[in-house]
């Protein structure tokens, strides 16, 4: 029998309720007593952690743009090593809030780097793992920045990257998701967190339809 539990991230630009969501759909997938662990990335292990506060704070160019496409990858091995590949391993079901998806939309599409070495990075780093689900929410930078910028306190380096560069996350989104139908799942986050919510589940019940009980 494969016991092995399905892996789910959630994507988009800042301020997209992604954290929210997470827990969301935690809650119903619980309900449907299935085993969840909820965790994110940069980070979601202890030394990805780490390495999480050298992206998120500080000055906007602290990084060449190969040294952060490294650096997010370099969490990225830590979490699925100690957290992602043991859990599914163990028939639980991961739900994280972003994954490689966020490297491609931010470093790849947003900032311009070539996005087939990002691939191959991303080879290197997970043996290529890609989530069974993407779930995309989207919605306009104008609101999201309005939204992230009342809760932040440190973390706050990529917002100050700017709306053209978070229109160019949105769009690479996008792009993502029509090049990939078959997992990516986009979701409008623009309305009620209900509404949202609702969607969500929707979505990930139809897609998955044949793993819940
Ligand atoms: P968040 O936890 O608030 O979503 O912040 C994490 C930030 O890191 C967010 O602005 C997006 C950025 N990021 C990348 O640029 N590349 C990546 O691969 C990941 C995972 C996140």
């Amino acid at each position: 029998m494969n016991i092995s539990g399905k892996f789910i991230t959630f994507e988009g630009g800042e301020g997209s309720g992604k954290s929210t969501q997470v827990l969301q759909l935690a809650r119903w997938l619980e309900e449907q007593e299935i085993e969840v662990v909820t965790t994110r990335e940069p980070g979601g292990a202890p030394s990805a952690e780490i390495v999480r506060s050298l992206l998120v704070e500080g000055a906007v160019d602290r990084w060449q743009p190969i040294s952060e496409i490294l650096l997010h990858n370099a969490a990225r091995a830590e979490h699925i090593a100690h957290t992602v590949a043991p859990a599914i391993a163990e028939g639980k079901w991961v739900i994280s809030d972003r994954y490689a998806d966020s490297t491609m939309a931010y470093q790849g599409y947003a900032h311009g780097f070539d996005r087939e070495i990002i691939r191959r990075i991303h080879e290197a780093a997970t043996g290529g793992l890609m989530p069974d689900l993407t779930l995309i929410l989207n919605v306009s930078v104008e609101s999201g920045l309005a939204r992230a910028g009342k809760r932040s306190g440190d973390e706050d380096r990529y917002e100050r990257m700017g709306p053209e560069f978070h229109e160019r996350v949105r769009a690479g989104f996008l792009e993502i998701a029509r090049r990939d139908p078959k997992r990516c799942c986009i979701i409008d986050a623009e309305a009620e967190l209900e509404t949202v919510s609702r969607s969500v589940i929707d979505a990930a019940s139809t897609h998955l339809k044949g793993a819940l009980p």
